[in-house]
């Protein structure tokens, strides 16, 4: 082996408490976390340890969940949404110092589309958060979120909130 050889580590699912009837489609690299029962899990996603994820939620293609962030029940997470848990708020990475990681806790029945961004927030039950969106604040009022930063566009209708499609 030469020093130009890279450390190559696999991806795989290792260490996960799932429910019952979860799918995930591989390739996705998933540990130390917990999924609830009748959750999706897409292709390419990417959930760390500590996760939880509640029954029935939906994690689309792409998507990356880090440490410190949890999902409540019938939720959507689209495709390519990514969480955060460094703010870089001494400057830049944290580097190991979890003291300055910041958690986020989502809601149930919270829709998150395409490609959104969720700086470490809280985020209340009956919730959407449009495609592109970047949430930099607690949400607590149900309701339509979008753009950058998010901002409140206009409540739900009742049927919003429980999506159903599958990657
Ligand atoms: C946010 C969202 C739910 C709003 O839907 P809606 O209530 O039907 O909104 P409208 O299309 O009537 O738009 C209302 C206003 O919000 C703006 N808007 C809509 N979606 C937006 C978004 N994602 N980011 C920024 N602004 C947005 C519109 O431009 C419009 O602005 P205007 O009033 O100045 O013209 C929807 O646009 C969205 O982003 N859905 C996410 C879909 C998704 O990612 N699905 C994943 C699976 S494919």
């Amino acid at each position: 082996m030469s020093d130009n050889d890279p450390i190559l580590l696999e991806s795989g699912i290792r260490d996960v408490s799932f429910g019952k009837a979860v799918k995930v489609v591989q390739p996705a690299n998933l540990y130390g976390c917990t999924i609830g029962d009748g959750c999706f899990v897409g292709p390419f996603v990417e959930i760390q340890k500590d996760v939880t994820i509640g029954d029935r939620t939906k994690i689309q293609s792409h998507s990356f969940i880090c440490e410190l962030v949890s999902i409540g029940s019938d939720c959507f997470v689209g495709h390519g949404v990514m969480f955060v848990n460094d703010t870089f708020s001494i400057g830049g990475p944290a580097r190991g110092r979890r003291e300055l990681w910041r958690a986020t806790k989502i809601g149930d029945r919270v829709s998150i589309g395409s490609n959104a961004t969720i700086m470490p927030v809280d985020i209340c039950s009956d919730v959407v958060i449009g495609a592109g969106a970047v949430v930099t604040k607690p949400i607590t009022k149900p309701g339509i979120y979008a753009g950058v930063p998010a901002r409140f566009i206009r409540s739900a209708t009742s049927d919003q909130s429980s999506p159903t499609k599958r990657s």
